[in-house]
């Protein structure tokens, strides 16, 4: 067998549980990949703890997505070998130099978009288009309020927001520093996580905005729903603040706006064909360049952990990959 270098999980202690390890090299069939650089993700946090709904089996490889080059593709795939491409493992198996996925977890990546960029671009970008386009029906010239808009989902829906119409993308920050980050991931506006709704009124004349994408959750939950203008949604990403929040639904009634569930994962896996769908409308903007590929922080394979306790303790700045080589 030929070896690789990987990183294992084989202890539920969070993110320093990470080790980097020699193990075989994947032989399953699928598209063979040398993987060049891997993303980290909020998930990849939670799963070092056991506090993911998707558990995998100890010990286990992190990371959700990697970029690199094809090395062997199957006879009738859409790539082959000496293709760049970034690719989805989807929720672990990332975080080594070789991977083997099947062939509609791949994608051709332009040659405008590094490595590094590849690969924290996937599973925040597809997200945000299922959020956007898909479940929350963002239409031409409405106006968007992002929280945690200096994360991974943030950045990705500022960079993305414009291309799909938004006239408007309020950030909302914890910190000064993270306002910078939002800002030139292209947000228009940036007010600060405490007393963000009367600073949302104020910008917005009362009115409020027609979406907010909420990758946070917790506390801030029903000044979310405040926020909204008539006919507005609440797109209920994930719940980095920690805890879920419950709504009366009289609040739904009063302003007349929707609450709606965004589950990526979920959607793809019941909807034959989407993800290749979404990376065919996501695809010609990266390459255009209307839409500009993230500008990850890059940390070395060794230090995996270091790289997914930055999400843990909520410095990350941006997207976070990992150089595998
Ligand atoms: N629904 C889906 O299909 C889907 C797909 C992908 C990811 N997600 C979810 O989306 C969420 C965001 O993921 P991500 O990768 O963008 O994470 P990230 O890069 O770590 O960003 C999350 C942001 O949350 C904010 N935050 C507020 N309270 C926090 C706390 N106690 N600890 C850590 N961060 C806190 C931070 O911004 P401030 O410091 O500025 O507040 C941080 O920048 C996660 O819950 C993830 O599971 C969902």
């Amino acid at each position: 067998m030929v070896r690789m270098r990987a990183i294992h999980v084989a202890r539920l202690d969070g993110p320093q549980s990470a080790e980097l390890v020699e193990i075989d090299e994947p032989t399953d069939g699928g598209v063979v990949i040398d993987v060049h650089a891997a993303g980290v993700a909020f998930p990849d946090a939670l799963q070092t703890r056991g506090l993911y709904q998707h558990r995998p089996e100890l010990p286990y490889i992190p990371g959700a997505e990697v970029a690199g080059v094809v090395r062997s593709a199957p006879a009738g795939a859409h790539v082959k070998t000496g293709d760049r491409v970034a690719a989805l493992t989807m929720l672990s198996g990332a975080m080594a130099e070789v991977v083997a996925l099947p062939a509609d977890r791949v994608f051709t990546l332009p040659e405008n978009v590094s490595f590094e960029a590849g690969a924290g671009l996937l599973f925040n970008d597809l997200t945000v288009h299922c959020a956007l386009r898909t479940r929350g029906r963002l239409a031409p010239g409405e106006t968007l309020l992002v929280h945690g808009a200096a994360g991974g989902i943030g950045t990705s829906t500022l960079r993305l927001a414009a291309a799909w119409g938004a006239s408007r993308a309020i950030a909302v920050v914890s910190t000064e520093d993270k306002a910078a980050v939002a800002r030139a991931a292209g947000a228009t506006d940036v007010v600060l996580a405490g007393g963000f709704k009367d600073a949302v009124k104020e910008l917005t004349g009362g009115r409020g905005v027609d979406v907010v994408v909420d990758p946070v959750g917790g506390d801030r939950f029903t000044d979310s729903l405040r926020s909204l203008a008539p006919g507005g949604r609440l797109l209920v990403i994930g719940f980095t603040g920690g805890d879920i929040p419950t709504v009366k639904v009289n609040r739904l009634l009063l302003n007349n706006v929707d609450a709606v569930g965004v589950g990526w994962g979920a959607w793809a896996a019941t909807h034959p064909g989407y993800l290749q769908e979404q990376w065919a409308e996501l695809e010609p903007l990266l390459a255009s360049g209307l839409v500009v590929p993230p500008e990850p922080v890059v940390y070395p394979l060794e230090r995996a952990g270091d790289a997914i306790a930055s999400l843990e303790d909520r410095s990350a700045r941006g997207k976070v990959v990992v150089k595998i080589r």
